[in-house]
């Protein structure tokens, strides 16, 4: 069974009430909420007032992705916020170690995220500190975008790297994720499948988290 996550960033922003309350129906376990700060990524998504607001309507967990530099600067204010879970690129941490630690002391899942080209061997040495990683298989900055072949081996790679250490970290596959080629990401290693326009832009969006739920 697949953790299904939802990414907000396809939703309708006009209707966010119905749209979490339709997440809230449905088999998915997270709302994922992406935030981009235009310059780790060259876009500029939502920040804490939405994230707080989701919240408020939402039992489920909060599995916030920064892309955004600095991130430690604003871990607190995303706890207070109501995050559940807190996910950091490696790309934008100098002192990975130390984000990590201070997402844990603050009291939410530890995350990190890894853009396509980053090597999963950049993980080895912090895989054991960490509940999550997020394997980005598009650029990160925009929704609808066509998920990268490359990275199956990448998900094979790290799945190996946590089976090899005995750890329980998950696997979250973002970027292109749909019904056609989510069989294939979960046979790779992942658990965790976040999905933007393939549900949030599907006819039946209950079914759609259902389907890839069921996988
Ligand atoms: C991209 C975000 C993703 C995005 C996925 O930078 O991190 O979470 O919303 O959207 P889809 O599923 O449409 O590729
Ligand atoms: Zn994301």
């Amino acid at each position: 069974m697949a953790i299904v996550a939802p990414s907000f960033l396809a939703s309708n922003f006009l209707q966010l009430q119905s749209e979490v309350d339709m997440v809230n129906e449905s088999k998915a376990a997270w709302l994922h909420l992406d935030v981009m700060d235009g310059r780790f990524v060259p876009n500029i998504s939502f920040g804490l007032p939405v994230i707080e607001a989701i919240r408020k309507a939402t039992d489920k967990i909060c599995d916030v992705h920064l892309m955004i530099e600095e991130p430690g600067k604003y871990a607190e204010a995303f706890k207070l916020a109501g995050a559940d879970q807190l996910t950091v690129h490696i790309e934008a941490c100098p002192h990975l170690h130390r984000n990590i630690e201070q997402i844990k002391a603050l009291g939410m899942k530890a995350g990190i995220a890894v853009n396509p080209h980053t090597p999963i061997d950049f993980l080895q040495d912090i895989i054991e500190d960490v509940d999550l990683v997020n394997l980005m298989t598009v650029n990160p900055g925009f929704g609808g975008q066509k998920f990268i072949e490359h990275s199956l081996v990448k998900i094979r790679q790290l799945r190996r790297m946590i089976d090899e250490k005995g750890l329980n970290v998950e696997i979250e596959i973002d970027g292109g994720v749909n019904l056609s080629n989510a069989a294939q990401i979960i046979e790779a290693g992942a658990t965790v499948l976040v999905a933007g326009s393939s549900v949030f832009g599907a006819q039946d969006p209950i079914a759609a988290i259902a389907t890839l739920h069921a996988l």
